[in-house]
């Protein structure tokens, strides 16, 4: 196992009827600003939830945050964050008003020129407002960790960045959100939570047990439970589940010690910037393709993998690899996410240009970091 440092300071309150501890959580005195999106917790309650838990307080508005968080839309929310003298953010939805909300913590506190270069250029987060989160929706972890993914539609570019500055104070999570989750939507946490445990754990053996087995414990579960929340949303003890399964996923603790890939979703990305597909769709399109073209660099945990999560123990190595592989897909498949680029009418044209920005891009990806725009390339092609 390599060396780690690890501190995660989120505190999860979790459980049914919990929003209304809100309340108790933010600091007094202090000028919120509640972030949303286009309307979900409108419909189901959250938002009358979390007004009424906050009556007392002084709290702003500010929503419309897309899927997919625009940075254009991030930076309005940044001038009345600054106009208002807005001390505290509250986020309230899913991961994209999450990670929207971390770029406005930061960007609102940027000091050093256009806080696009945090995305853009990696440059460091000093500073950030403070935040709190009320979590909607199961799927990308931004909850408990410091990340966050933000698209500039004039450039077309998606990218990311991590901060422990923007990693929440608080984030409520309330399984009984999942209720009113659109089946695509609970199809998609459960892929996302899965490759984010993939990215992790799929890589090389350094001897690390421990993380092994969170990692497929985490996989299993999803496995288990994904199949039933889509059976029956309003099942209370498999939407807990699914929750906190997804949390765990990404919130840095089985990635400790252990080398990690990522080129999945640094690919996904750009299908995400160019079609718009939903992140976790573009996931289940590049994950096998991954898989596949590092058959040798991944051999030994695709074989743990097989074996340890979907039960495949006989053949040849190659057998065995393609037997995960496609036990992965049809996993995908079952729970609604189609895994091939045409079904999403994607061809060459867009292999082409997604190709040409990681020409250009000065370092290679994965976790050898051996994955140049050739390899990039080849994945693509296998999910034609
Ligand atoms: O906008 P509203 O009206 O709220 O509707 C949302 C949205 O349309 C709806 N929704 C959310 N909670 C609901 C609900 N509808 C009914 N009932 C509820 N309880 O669901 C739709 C999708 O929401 P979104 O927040 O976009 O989904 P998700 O949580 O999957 O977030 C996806 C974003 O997170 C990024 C992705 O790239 C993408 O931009 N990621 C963030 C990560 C992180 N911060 O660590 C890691 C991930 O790999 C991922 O990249
Ligand atoms: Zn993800």
């Amino acid at each position: 196992m390599y060396n780690f440092e690890f501190k995660n300071p989120v505190k999860i309150i979790f459980g049914k009827d919990t929003i209304s501890k809100v309340v108790t959580e933010i600091p007094k005195n202090a000028k919120i600003l509640m972030t949303y999106g286009g309307g979900s917790i409108k419909q189901n309650g959250v938002y009358d939830q979390v007004k009424n838990a906050l009556s007392e307080v002084e709290l702003f508005e500010f929503g419309g945050i897309e899927a997919n968080p625009h940075y254009e839309t991030c930076m309005k929310a940044v001038e009345i964050v600054k106009s208002e003298k807005i001390d505290f953010l509250l986020s309230v939805g899913g991961g994209s008003v999450l990670d929207a909300t971390k770029f406005i913590a930061a960007a609102a506190l940027y000091t050093n020129g256009d806080p696009w270069d945090i995305l853009a250029k990696n440059k460091p987060v000093k500073d950030a407002l403070p935040i709190g989160a009320v979590l909607t929706l199961p799927a990308t972890g931004s909850e408990m960790n410091g990340n966050s993914v933000i698209t500039r539609v004039s450039t077309t570019e998606k990218m990311a960045f991590g901060s422990p500055k923007v990693m929440p104070q608080f984030s409520i999570l309330d399984p009984q959100c999942v209720y009113t989750l659109p089946d695509k939507q609970i199809a998609n946490g459960v892929v996302d939570a899965f490759v984010h445990v993939m990215e992790q754990y799929l890589t090389f053996p350094v001897n690390s047990p421990i993380q092994d087995r969170f990692a497929e414990s985490i996989l299993t579960t999803l496995i288990e439970e994904g199949p039933k929340v889509l059976a029956n949303k309003k099942e209370y003890e498999a939407a807990a589940n699914f929750m906190w399964s997804a949390t765990v996923a990404l919130n840095g603790l089985i990635g400790v010690g252990v080398p990690q890939d990522w080129v999945t979703h640094m690919i996904g990305h750009e299908l995400t910037a160019f079609h718009g597909i939903d992140h976790a769709r573009t996931l289940a399109i590049v994950l096998p393709g991954v898989m596949n073209i590092k058959r040798e660099n991944k051999k030994d945990k695709i074989l743990q993998y097989g074996e340890r999560i979907w039960g495949i123990n006989s053949g040849t190595d190659d057998e065995k690899i393609d037997a995960a592989i496609a036990k992965t897909v049809e996993f995908f498949e079952s729970v609604g996410l189609p895994t091939k680029l045409p079904a999403y009418n994607v061809g060459e044209e867009t292999i082409a240009k997604i190709v040409a920005r990681f020409e250009k891009r000065p370092y290679k990806l994965g976790e050898k970091a051996d994955i140049d725009f050739r390899q990039v390339e080849q994945i693509l092609k296998d999910r034609l």
